[in-house]
């Protein structure tokens, strides 16, 4: 998108009315504050990560003392997240961060337990107009959270500030050890706070992702240069002000304009570069090279694009030893896949049985730049003879696999459940925040990648796009599994995200059972039967949690709780609901696995549900 001048202008003005607002509780705030997360027994740095909109990597960076890597850190430990702390109407200092609310949220959870005490029931009510009781599912709210730049009064040492929600077992003795400054100065930050009051918010002097404490910034320097100056004085500063300010905007419109026409040239002409391992910020739009999916990121590995990610077949039969059987990982339906050793990196190449259209590259193209972290990525191609795909390697075979391969070892509920959430993430990445949004039509357990720390990764997405035929009946040509298929797709070819839905459902189903998809009734091939059908003759019995164990895998032996399987069979059931339009969407799903992941609090059945009228449905109400 191109910055319009009134963009600009707005941010002259702003600056301007900041500079010259002296009677102002504050003018500006300053580009880093942090917040302190406290990570509970079932914490998730992902969600933190979506919550706060940081990106991973910047997580990693601000706390490599504690979390070595996003998959292995402990719990009852508190991470630095970073986030700008701005001036909030000349009043305060924070930060307004955006959280879309999902079924059932309260503000006490919502300050509670999505932002752990960063915010408080008061300051939502204050800034978002829903009654406590009544927040509109899908609600955006604004979250504000305090911050803090710094005091010169105090020292000039320290210029970034942890904004710290206090817990019942912190003291100002403890805090102060932890952080390895005195207590003297920990209460002169927070004048009068008692620090074993148990709950409120006190500001901590923190350190750079480098380990460095930052000094005070000269911009507070000149706050208190202005506040001692006579109104003429001030007159004619903010004149000044005006003039350098209009300059600077000037600059920066004709610095960001040129950099978007070098972007727009860059992409056009399909040469920019990408690095395999940048993680996208979940949101941003990934078919744009956004500066954090650049080789800057820090994250980067080997693989850096040029020519817009395409190889040559030299290249990949290179990195494949000619795509010889030894290398050969598995054969879909649409090609074998190869594992190869490409410019230092682990990958998996496709050799696809079809050729490439025109459109179709274009649309690989795009998708080359989808980089989510429960997605596996697609780094290139390459369009010599066939056409070939080169994807990241993941390490530990597909969720078919380790469900009924014998020499696999049984996962355990939790990874169960685990990878449930992760795909779910993946699929509501694809069908929201993607630009285009994705249908991925042929989710099944062989297509979720799991990866060598047995978290899900979605893979194939985007590829059934390609094959788009129109026909009368047919809105598009059927691809997809049989047994994954809902009804109004398999008759109608009706696509929606709730085809998705109705697949994740029968994946849940399997999860739970470690059955195929299609089973052999009485064991008889001339007998098959959906996995949906199997389940739903036990989930509609009165009273059916006990035939319910008869269905669960039997390798888990009695290793997992019920309850949390009767409501992942819940869960499946109102994915697969004949309706489409009953079904929950993919963020509803998540929300919910999020929550039997992370807690043993007892379930809303209704949370996954859209409304409470299919609650009644499914309960035959
Ligand atoms: N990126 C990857 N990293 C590691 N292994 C992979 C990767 N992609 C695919 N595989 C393995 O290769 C096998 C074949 O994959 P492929 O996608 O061709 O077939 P499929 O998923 O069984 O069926 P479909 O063609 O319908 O997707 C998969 O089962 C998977 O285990
Ligand atoms: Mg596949």
């Amino acid at each position: 998108m191109k910055p319009r001048l009134w963009t600009v202008g707005l941010l002259a003005t702003v600056m301007i009315s900041a500079c010259c607002r002296v009677e102002a509780k504050c003018s500006k705030g300053c580009d880093l504050a942090l917040a302190s997360y406290y990570l509970g027994p079932r914490s998730d740095l992902t969600f933190i990560s979506e919550v706060l909109s940081a990106s991973m990597a910047d997580i990693l960076s601000y706390n490599k003392d504690k979390v070595p890597n996003e998959d292995t850190y402990q719990t009852g430990i508190r991470v630095n997240v970073p986030f700008s702390c701005g001036c909030i109407d000349g009043k305060f200092l924070g930060h307004a961060f955006n959280y879309s609310s999902g079924h059932g949220d309260l503000y006490d959870t919502v300050a509670m337990k999505y932002f752990s005490n960063l915010t408080t029931v008061e300051w939502l009510q204050a800034f978002n107009p829903y009654p406590p009781t009544k927040i509109p599912d899908s609600a955006v709210l604004d979250v504000v959270v305090n911050c803090s730049c710094g005091n010169r009064a105090v020292s000039k040492e320290y210029g970034l500030f942890i904004t710290y929600p206090l817990r019942p077992e912190d003291t100002l003795d403890n805090i102060a050890a932890e952080v390895n400054l005195t207590t003297t100065l920990l209460q002169s930050y927070n004048p009068g706070v008692n620090f074993s009051r148990g709950s409120g918010l006190v500001y901590i002097p923190g350190k750079d992702a480098n380990g460095n404490y930052l000094p005070l910034k000269s911009r507070l320097i000149f706050d208190f240069f202005i506040a001692g100056l006579s109104v003429g004085a001030i007159v004619g500063i903010s004149i000044a002000a005006i003039a350098v300010l209009s300059f600077l905007a000037f600059c920066i419109y004709h610095g960001i304009y040129r950099k978007e026409k070098v972007k727009e040239a860059i992409l056009l002409s399909g040469s920019h570069k990408l690095s395999a391992q940048a993680g996208n910020v979940p949101g941003s739009d990934p078919a744009k090279p956004s500066e954090s999916t650049g080789p800057v990121d820090g994250a980067s590995t080997g693989i850096t694009m040029d020519k817009s990610v395409e190889f040559s077949y030299e290249e990949l039969a290179k990195a494949t030893e000619n795509f010889s059987l030894a290398n050969k990982i598995g054969e879909g339906g649409s090609g074998a896949v190869y594992y190869a050793e490409l410019r230092g990196e682990k990958a998996a190449i496709k050799k696809m049985d079809m050729q490439a259209s025109k459109e179709f590259l274009a649309e690989l193209k795009v998708l080359t730049h989808v980089n989510q972290l429960n997605l596996v990525r697609l780094i290139g191609y390459c369009v010599e003879g066939s056409l070939f795909l080169v994807y990241e390697y993941i390490e530990n075979g597909n969720l078919s696999q380790h469900l009924r391969r014998s020499d696999r070892e049984p996962l355990l509920w939790s990874t169960r459940v685990q990878i449930a959430l992760d795909s779910a993430r993946g699929l509501e990445y694809i069908h929201e925040h993607t630009v285009p949004v994705y249908i991925h039509r042929d989710i099944k357990s062989a297509n979720i990648l799991i990866d060598k720390n047995f978290h899900g990764k979605v893979a194939d997405f985007g590829l059934t796009k390609l094959t788009k035929v129109e026909g009368a009946c047919l809105q598009t040509r059927l691809v997809g599994t049989f047994g994954y298929m809902p009804p109004e797709y398999a008759r109608c070819g009706d696509v929606s995200p709730k085809v998705d839905v109705y697949a994740f459902g029968v994946v849940l189903y399997e999860l739970i059972s470690a059955k195929e998809a299609v089973v052999k009734a009485n064991g008889s091939i001339a007998e098959l039967k959906g996995l949906v059908a199997l389940f739903e003759e036990v989930l509609n019995q009165p009273d059916p949690r006990e035939d319910l164990r008869k269905l669960v895998d039997p390798r888990l032996g009695d290793d997992y709780p019920l309850d949390s399987v009767w409501k992942v069979a819940q869960l499946a059931k109102a994915c697969t609901q004949e309706n489409p339009q009953l079904r929950p969407s993919m963020r509803s799903i998540a929300v919910a696995l999020m929550t039997l992941s992370s807690s043993t609090e007892d379930w809303d059945v209704g949370s996954f549900y859209e409304n409470h009228a299919q609650v009644n449905l499914m309960s035959g109400r």
